[in-house]
């Protein structure tokens, strides 16, 4: 038997229909906050990926020379594509830009629960501002996406790449081998780090000062600690979180994020529920847009990991119920199926949802059938009753039955008389 290859979730109808109820929560929310869709291809040229990304995601990237022997690949990410799109038709709409997307992206992982080789990002991209508010702004719509899931235990974390940037730079370690750094205090592998940072000729007591200050974690109080202006500027997206009414966040420098095109405010969220693979969402101010041959933009922007999300509201006890259709349309005697088929056709032309058994089966496993497909009301089309035009309605959770004329069908169901 062929399977869905590795990393890969084939997405059934039920689960289906829950997770495009999700996405419209995302989407209304987007929407709220004055955000617009938009959609990219899900392949690139490898380029734009290998230009910025780090070396993270350089290593899992699916890349391939297409039949032409262009350099493809699948995208990892939506940020790159999205600024690439800015640079190519948009560079000249009134700033800010505010636009959402969502779609899967591919990174070649160990597959494990919630870590997944095609996964769906829900992102959004604030393009050409470069203030407190931007941020702000962009957190708080994180932050209002995570709650329209209803979660409950989740944490917000603020930190400032460029902080840690520049005390790496201040303690020696090379410009190119900044990310290979980053990479690791990313992962709080500070055993790797250290032998990494001496071998660049860094002093003990630097790499011990660095790791604190990725260890400096609380409420604005910590923001002391932060050097120069960055300090400031976080106290400010903290105070129009406040204002947006975005209280629970928190302060961490050790935020450090997996992409490398971070420039200044970087933030996560996780979901402790979900183990290791906990972080639910990402994002940061960059800029991009000069390397892909546009002018220098600041933006700033984060995507959920919409598996995840999902994952967590699952753990958290949350429950989807599929809707099912409204009707089910079945016919006692074989020589009704005309007529029935003339009635599901007269519920759909009304804007009702209706299916009809087109096997012919038995009224008890029609039945069956359509209690399976959750449908709310069988329409039952028999001869006797259709003498006066009338058919039985039977609600499917109750089991009560009345009779109905044919042509008051469309506004019993709708109605929900029973
Ligand atoms: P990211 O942190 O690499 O950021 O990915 C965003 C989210 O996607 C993660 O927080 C996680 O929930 C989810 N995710 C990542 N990898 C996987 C995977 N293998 N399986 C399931 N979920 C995964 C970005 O991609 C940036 N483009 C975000 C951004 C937008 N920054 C600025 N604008």
């Amino acid at each position: 038997m062929i399977q869905c290859p590795r990393g890969t979730r084939d997405f059934l109808p039920d689960e289906m229909e829950k997770r495009r109820f999700y996405e419209g929560r995302l989407r209304s929310v987007a929407g709220n906050f004055g955000f617009r869709e938009i959609e990219t291809p899900i392949f690139e040229d490898a380029e734009l990926f290998i230009l910025r990304s780090g070396p993270n995601v350089l290593k899992e990237l699916y890349a391939f020379k297409d039949k032409g022997g262009r350099d493809i690949a699948l995208r990892p990410e939506m940020t790159a594509p999205a600024i690439r799109m800015f640079v190519n038709g948009m560079a000249n709409e009134p700033k800010p830009i505010k636009i959402f997307y969502f779609g899967q992206c591919f990174r070649y992982e160990r597959p494990q629960s919630g870590r997944y080789r095609e996964f769906f990002q829900f992102g959004a991209e604030l393009i050409g501002s470069y203030t407190p508010e931007t941020d702000a702004e962009v957190i708080s719509m994180a932050a209002a996406m995570i709650k329209s899931f209803g979660l409950k235990n989740y944490k917000i974390r603020i930190g400032h790449i460029g902080v840690l940037r520049q005390r790496i730079a201040e303690i020696g370690v090379p410009k190119e081998n900044t990310a290979e750094v980053l990479q690791k205090l990313d992962k709080k592998l500070y055993e790797e780090a250290r032998p990494l940072l001496e071998g660049m000729g860094v002093a003990a007591e630097d790499i011990d000062s660095l790791f604190e200050l990725t260890e400096t974690v609380g409420g604005t109080e910590v923001l002391s600690k932060v050097p120069g202006e960055a300090g400031d500027y976080l106290r400010e997206v903290v105070s129009f979180l406040s204002a947006y009414g975005v209280d629970d966040v928190e302060i961490d420098l050790g935020v450090v994020r997996g992409l490398d095109y971070y420039t200044g405010m970087v933030f996560e969220a996780e979901a402790p529920a979900l183990g290791a693979e906990k972080q639910i969402c990402g994002g940061g101010s960059y800029t991009l847009s000069e390397l892909f041959g546009g002018e220098k933009v600041f933006s700033t922007g984060f995507a959920v990991g919409f598996d995840r999300i999902l994952l967590a509201a699952e753990k958290e006890g949350q429950a989807y119920e599929p809707k099912g259709i409204d009707a089910y349309v079945l016919s006692v005697t074989d020589d009704m199926r005309l007529k029935s088929a003339e009635i599901v056709a007269s519920l759909r032309s009304a804007g009702i949802s209706a299916d009809i058994d087109i096997m012919g089966r038995k009224m008890a496993k029609a039945l069956k059938y359509a209690s399976a497909a959750r449908a709310k009301y069988a329409v039952i089309v028999g001869a006797k009753e259709m003498e006066t035009g009338s058919v039985t309605l039977r609600d499917m959770s109750s089991g009560e039955q009345k009779l109905v004329k044919a042509e008051d069908l469309p506004s019993e169901i709708a109605g929900n008389r029973f």
